[in-house]
């Protein structure tokens, strides 16, 4: 009953949130896709590009350099940590599945592992995968823009408080000064209480409830797409008397398992022979949706308006504007917030991404709901692609000169996981720059601090 009110609820001021906003940023269809979507073989073997927010960093494009009368001079990055053990509700979960499956006879073959299984994963921390994650992601910063660094201008650094984001960007500036022989070793300057004002988390909004147990939503598609698999687990385990709940778990465990130890997890063979991955990315498609996307109404991108506006200062070189999440005593202070810098680097969670794309208008999506996978066809909202562990979010600044095609002039260019996104909400050219002006122009939802958005968190 209770649930039954909240997700009318959340369905109602979903429609009305959405009505108000101006049009650029009422939902819409948009199709980019630049990798082969059939080929979901990653890093881990089958499916891996699949896992939803487990999914490792894999980059979903080639990266294209600026077209060759333009020039990069600043570049912002907004990194996730890499990947990390599960936190503590879905540990419980996963063990007393486990629990459920070994005491009792396996009798299915693909199951027989099971029985010997045991369960000893950490909470919460950066796996060492995730470490490499973040190292090999600050050498790989290091040689695409080495040029935009100098003794005196290395990347300005900035951390989420939660333990396992400053140990990424730690395992980032290493990284960095590990591509550069040493010769430039950047610092994490600073790190952003996880209890206060904070633009790269999702906390900030009290009436944003926060949780990592499934929602409405998530709860309803697993009902819809895992009867079938726990037939199959409850028949080849016969008494282990498994609901859906514990099946949507013992998915998880594929990944969780795979990156704790940085080698393929025997979950994975068991539930990639049974095909349910392509479902199990959904489910993660409508988890981000409807925690810090559109599909929380307004206050899940009103949680990435701190950050937009952190961007809009850097690119235009001009103070911080905001009346959201941001820290007025960190942000108007040079030595915490620095501007005319060539290189910013920032260490987040997920859900903060997903709400800077959702402030910003990337991935623009129709309405996703728990009903059907139809929509996956059509949308550009794809977990694995938005936040795999390690995923990031890269905004270059480019100054063209007059033989560039859309005239000399500062501009702006997106990328997400490596792959250039159309801004359609400012006219992108033809390379998908768009120019510095129209950029800040576009982004009213975060100058106007989300119409008074934010003013219902404190309600
Ligand atoms: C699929 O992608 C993986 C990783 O990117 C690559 O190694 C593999 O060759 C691809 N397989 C096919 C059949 O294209
Ligand atoms: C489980 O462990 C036992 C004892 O170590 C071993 O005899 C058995 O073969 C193992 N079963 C599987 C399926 O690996
Ligand atoms: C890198 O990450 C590991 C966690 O796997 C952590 O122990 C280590 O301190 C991190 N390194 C730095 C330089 O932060
Ligand atoms: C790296 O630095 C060391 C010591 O400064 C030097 O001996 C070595 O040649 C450098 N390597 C490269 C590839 O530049
Ligand atoms: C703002 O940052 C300062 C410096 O880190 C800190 O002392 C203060 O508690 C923060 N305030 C809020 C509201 O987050
Ligand atoms: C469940 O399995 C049946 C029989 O194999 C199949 O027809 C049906 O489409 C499956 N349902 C789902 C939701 O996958
Ligand atoms: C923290 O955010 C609140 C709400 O936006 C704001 O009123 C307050 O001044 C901020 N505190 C600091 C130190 O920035
Ligand atoms: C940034 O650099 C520009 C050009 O060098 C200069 O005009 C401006 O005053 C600088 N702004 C700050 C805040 O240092
Ligand atoms: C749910 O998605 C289906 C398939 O795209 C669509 O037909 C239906 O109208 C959607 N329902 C809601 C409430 O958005
Ligand atoms: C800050 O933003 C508000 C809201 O858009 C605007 O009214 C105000 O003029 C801006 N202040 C500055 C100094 O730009």
């Amino acid at each position: 009953m209770v649930l039954a009110i909240t997700g009318l609820f959340i369905l109602a001021s979903l429609a009305q949130a959405t009505s108000a906003l101006p049009s650029i940023f009422q939902p819409r269809f948009m199709i980019r896709r630049s990798t082969d979507d059939t080929n979901t073989t990653g890093v881990f073997g089958p499916d891996s590009k699949i896992w939803g927010e487990e999914t490792p960093y894999y980059a979903v494009a080639d990266y294209v350099s600026p077209p060759s009368s333009c020039e990069i001079d600043q570049v912002n990055l907004l990194q996730r940590h890499g990947a990390r053990y599960p936190k503590k509700n879905p540990t419980k979960a996963m063990k007393s599945a486990i629990k459920k499956l070994q005491k009792v006879t396996i009798t299915e073959s693909s199951m027989q592992f099971i029985s010997n299984f045991t369960y000893d994963l950490a909470e919460d921390d950066l796996t060492p995968y995730g470490a490499v994650q973040s190292f090999d992601a600050g050498i790989e910063a290091y040689q695409r823009y080495s040029f935009l660094v100098n003794t005196d201008s290395l990347p300005f650094v900035r951390a989420s408080s939660s333990t396992r984001v400053v140990e990424s960007a730690g395992n980032w500036t290493a990284g960095f000064a590990y591509g550069s022989n040493s010769t430039y070793e950047p610092v994490l300057s600073v790190i952003i209480s996880e209890d206060g004002n904070d633009t790269l988390d999702d906390a900030s909004c009290d009436a944003l409830s926060n949780s990592d147990s499934p929602g409405d939503q998530e709860s309803a598609w697993i009902d819809v797409y895992t009867p079938n698999i726990t037939d199959y687990l409850n028949s080849g385990a016969s008494g282990a008397s498994l609901d859906n709940s514990d099946t949507q778990y013992l998915i998880e465990l594929c990944p969780y398992v795979t990156v704790a130890y940085s080698e393929r997890s025997e979950w994975c063979d068991l539930f990639s022979s049974l095909g349910i991955f392509p479902d199990y990315e959904y489910y993660g498609d409508l988890d981000k949706y409807y925690t810090t996307g559109w599909g929380q109404g307004t206050l899940g991108p009103a949680q990435g308006i701190g950050y937009m506006n952190e961007l809009l200062a850097r690119l235009t070189n001009t103070p911080v504007n905001d009346s959201t999440s941001t820290n007025t005593t960190l942000d108007s202070d040079p030595t915490t917030f620095p501007l005319n810098r060539t290189f910013y680097a920032d260490f987040t969670h997920d859900d903060l991404l997903i709400a800077v794309y959702s402030a910003m208008g990337l991935f623009p999506t129709p309405t996703l709901n728990y009903t059907s996978t139809d929509d996956k066809e059509t949308s550009a909202w794809r977990v694995d692609q938005m936040t795999p562990f390690a995923g990031r979010m890269v905004v270059e600044r480019i100054s063209c000169s007059d033989a560039y095609a859309s005239g000399e002039g500062e501009y702006v260019r997106v990328l997400v996981n490596q792959a250039v996104q159309s801004m359609p909400f400012c006219d992108s050219d033809d390379n998908d720059l768009c120019s510095l002006d129209t950029f800040v122009e576009s982004q009213a939802f975060a100058r106007n601090s989300g119409y008074g958005i934010w003013d219902e968190c404190s309600d």
